[in-house]
């Protein structure tokens, strides 16, 4: 696997544009399946999670052609198999969305347990027990997730904890099932409300997606749907996180801003200017950032998927930070990278403290998962030196031509051997 090779000292200027949400693309993909009619996916971001998943369909037997770098068409008329290779579904997290959508579809799937990032333990009881209310069988065996249903009844679902992927895998299943089905304590990630326009354009009947509590009336079928599909605010995050860090000025464009409230607010609050536009922003790293205490939580809360990120940026504050980890309990592995890099940070239990005013110096580093592979790359960009990450691959799931986006705007960033 090439290694990313990191120059630091520049400042970033310029203009980027955002992908499509890679948390609502890996979603839309598995629910086409729930219609035998064709459906056109517009927008998708051109990551190895996407073409893992596009792998996935076609070993199914459903049929999958690229319109262009962003746009397929999907036409699951024939589904052959309703069993998912180990070697595919252990690459990421989202596979376990082939549970909700074949259930739907077929009543049956045989979905290994998921990969995907390393957070801490992942649970997936919230799915199983809301395919259980609904009507399905699941029994976990030898390493194989197995869900059967003659019939799917529409059931009051309570989460006993908020989860992206139990809301959408329920949503996927009671689309189809008989009557209703009320799923409470629903996550409101816009990539949920984004899941629930695309089957609601295939003709399903969803209502309050975005808010916690989820309606949803089965019908006995689905038809084709064109979607494009929402940007990617964790990827705009982080354009926003370089920005600010590198001291730079940065337009990031093609963006709903009001999905990235929560940032916008933190940056704000450390003093740095963030002009909101339309579909666009700018970030000026105009100043030291103040030290600031950050709790991550589910939407509209800080997501946990910039904490490590954001972490990079507090290593340069005026002050003292704390950072509250309430989503993933082991979701600190990169500290002890950062550490490497000069940072000084302590954790304890779901708290680090992170120490401001810290010049850090390249070293070679391992990205520990996606995001925190990305936060390695800014630490990297404001680094003395140079820093080289290996163990690539997690970044390449979810952020498009990253080495690409960055180098337009003055990075000195590059794939080696
Ligand atoms: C999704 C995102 C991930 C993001 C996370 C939180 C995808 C593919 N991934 O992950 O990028 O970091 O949301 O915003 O969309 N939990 C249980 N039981 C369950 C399900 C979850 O206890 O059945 C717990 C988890 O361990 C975690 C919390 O609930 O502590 C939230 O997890 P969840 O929202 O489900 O995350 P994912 O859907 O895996």
């Amino acid at each position: 696997m090439p290694r990313l090779h990191i120059i630091g000292g520049c400042r970033l200027a310029g203009t980027v544009k955002i992908s499509g949400a890679k948390n609502s693309a890996v979603a839309v993909i598995p629910a086409a399946l729930l219609t035998a009619a064709p459906v056109r996916l517009e927008n998708l971001p051109n990551i190895h999670d996407i073409q893992v998943l596009v792998e996935i369909l076609r070993f199914l037997g459903v049929k999958t052609v690229w319109e262009n770098a962003t746009t397929l068409l999907i036409d699951a008329s024939k589904i052959e198999k309703t069993q998912a290779p180990y070697e595919l579904v252990k690459k990421l997290r989202a596979s376990y969305y082939f549970m909700g959508a074949l259930l739907g579809r077929l009543g049956e799937a045989d979905i290994p347990v998921p990969g995907g990032c390393d957070l801490g333990p992942r649970p997936i009881d919230q799915h199983i027990k809301g395919l259980v209310s609904l009507g399905a069988q699941v029994d976990v065996e030898h390493g194989l997730i197995k869900v059967r249903a003659d019939k799917l009844v529409g059931a009051h679902i309570y989460l006993d904890v908020v989860s992206v992927g139990a809301t959408i895998n329920i949503m996927l299943a009671a689309v189809r099932a008989e009557g209703k089905t009320v799923i409470e304590n629903a996550a409101k990630e816009p990539e949920i409300v984004d899941v629930a326009n695309f089957l609601n354009a295939m003709g399903a009947k969803i209502r309050g997606a975005g808010t916690d509590v989820i309606r949803i009336t089965g019908v006995k079928e689905l038809g084709g749907a064109n979607h494009c599909v929402i940007p990617d605010r964790i990827e705009a995050g982080t354009y926003m996180i370089a920005a600010a860090a590198t001291g730079g000025d940065v337009a990031i464009e093609d963006i709903i801003p009001k999905h990235l409230d929560p940032i916008i607010a933190k940056l704000r609050e450390m003093g740095i200017t963030v002009e909101v536009g339309d579909d666009r922003l700018r970030v000026l790293g105009n100043t030291t950032p103040q030290a600031v205490d950050i709790k991550t939580f589910p939407y509209p809360g800080f997501p946990t998927d910039m904490q490590s990120l954001v972490m990079v940026l507090l290593t340069q504050a005026q002050g003292s930070s704390i950072i509250t980890e309430n989503v993933f309990e082991g979701r600190f592995k990169h500290v002890d990278e950062l550490k490497r890099m000069g940072a000084r940070i302590k954790v304890e239990g779901r708290t680090a403290i992170v120490d401001g005013r810290t010049q850090l110096s390249g070293a070679p580093v391992r990205a520990t998962d996606l995001r925190a592979g990305a936060a390695f790359i800014i630490a990297g960009l404001i680094a003395n030196g140079e820093t080289i990450i290996s163990d690539i691959h997690h970044i390449y799931r979810g952020y498009e031509n990253i080495c690409g986006k960055l180098t337009s705007l003055g990075a000195k960033i590059k794939e080696v051997p």
